[in-house]
Formats: C-alpha cells, sequence, structure tokens
C-alpha cells in the first residue's frame, strides 16, 4: 500500500501499487479536473489533459507512455518535470498531489497574484539615495547630468525642474 497525499484537499488514502492515480483521486472524493473538465474529458484515455496533476516524486508514479510524453513535452513550464496526467499515471510509491496545478499554482506563484502587497512601512527599506543603491551606477549618472533627482524618500524632487 501506498499512501497518496492530495495537497490542496488535504486528503491522504492509501493504494495498493498500481492503482491509477485518476481513479485513486475519483474514489477518494478529489476532482482531478477544473471546473469543466470533468465533462469535456476524455475520460481517461490520454487524449485530453484536464487530468494533468503536480506531483512532489515523479519516480513514485510509472513512467510516461508515449501518448502522454507527447502531451508533456507541449507543456511550456518548468514543473513540466513534475506534472502528469493522472489517468496514465499508475501509483507505485509514497507521492503528494496537485490538483490542477496550471491554474492554481503557476500564475499564483508570480509576486504579482501573489496577496495583497504590504503597507510601505512593512516593505523592506528601499535605498535612500542612488549613492547608496550602487556608487558607481550614481557617479555615471552624476557624469550625465542626470535630472531625475530624488528626495531622501526616494520620491522625485519636484522643486529640481
Ligand atoms: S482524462 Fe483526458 S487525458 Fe486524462
Amino acid at each position: 500500500m501506498h499512501r497518496v497525499h492530495f495537497r490542496k484537499e488535504d486528503v491522504t488514502v492509501h493504494v495498493p501499487s498500481g492503482t491509477n492515480l485518476r481513479q485513486a483521486c475519483i474514489d477518494s472524493g478529489v476532482d482531478p479536473y477544473p471546473a469543466l473538465g470533468g465533462v469535456l474529458s476524455c475520460r481517461g484515455k490520454g487524449f485530453c489533459g484536464t487530468c494533468v496533476v503536480g506531483v512532489d516524486d515523479p519516480a513514485a508514479l510509472s513512467s510516461p507512455g508515449k501518448r502522454e510524453s507527447r502531451y508533456l513535452k507541449r507543456l511550456d513550464s518548468e514543473l513540466a518535470s513534475h506534472l502528469r496526467l493522472s489517468c496514465q499515471a499508475a501509483v507505485n510509491g509514497d507521492v503528494i498531489v496537485t490538483t490542477n496545478p496550471n491554474k492554481k499554482e503557476s500564475w499564483k506563484q508570480h509576486g504579482y497574484y501573489a496577496g495583497p502587497r504590504k503597507p510601505h512601512w512593512e516593505r523592506p527599506a528601499q535605498p535612500a539615495s542612488p549613492a547608496e543603491a550602487s556608487p558607481g551606477e550614481a557617479s555615471d549618472a552624476a557624469k550625465k547630468g542626470d535630472e531625475t533627482a530624488t528626495d531622501p524618500a526616494g520620491n522625485p524632487d519636484v522643486t529640481a525642474s
């Protein structure tokens, strides 16, 4: 028996070796598909790609077949090596699974989408002047007669112009 943990749903099941990962999802009440994916899916034939999941340890699953490899090659993602079609993967070891990894993970990891920004007084301090940021750069700017002066707080100097 192998332990399969669905990270987002916080569900853990124990399945025998060789169990289809998509079937393990469905049997444990975890939906491997995005909202309409289940309706529009190929129902486990390996054609549609809607059942894609992220896994922490790809070695804990069976090797991807020809059809799945062709699909995974198209994914232009840093996470591609940890993505599998759940309908094509058999569980051969303990694994942690992330359902809907593309929509729920990758773009939300970007700083812009990472949640509300902290107020400015809680953010890390910015260098007060360009000289503190990088002395070489500041002197270059001074030599060129850079007119974009800033006050010590880093705001553009409105009196300079
Ligand atoms: S259900 Fe279509 S590829 Fe897995």
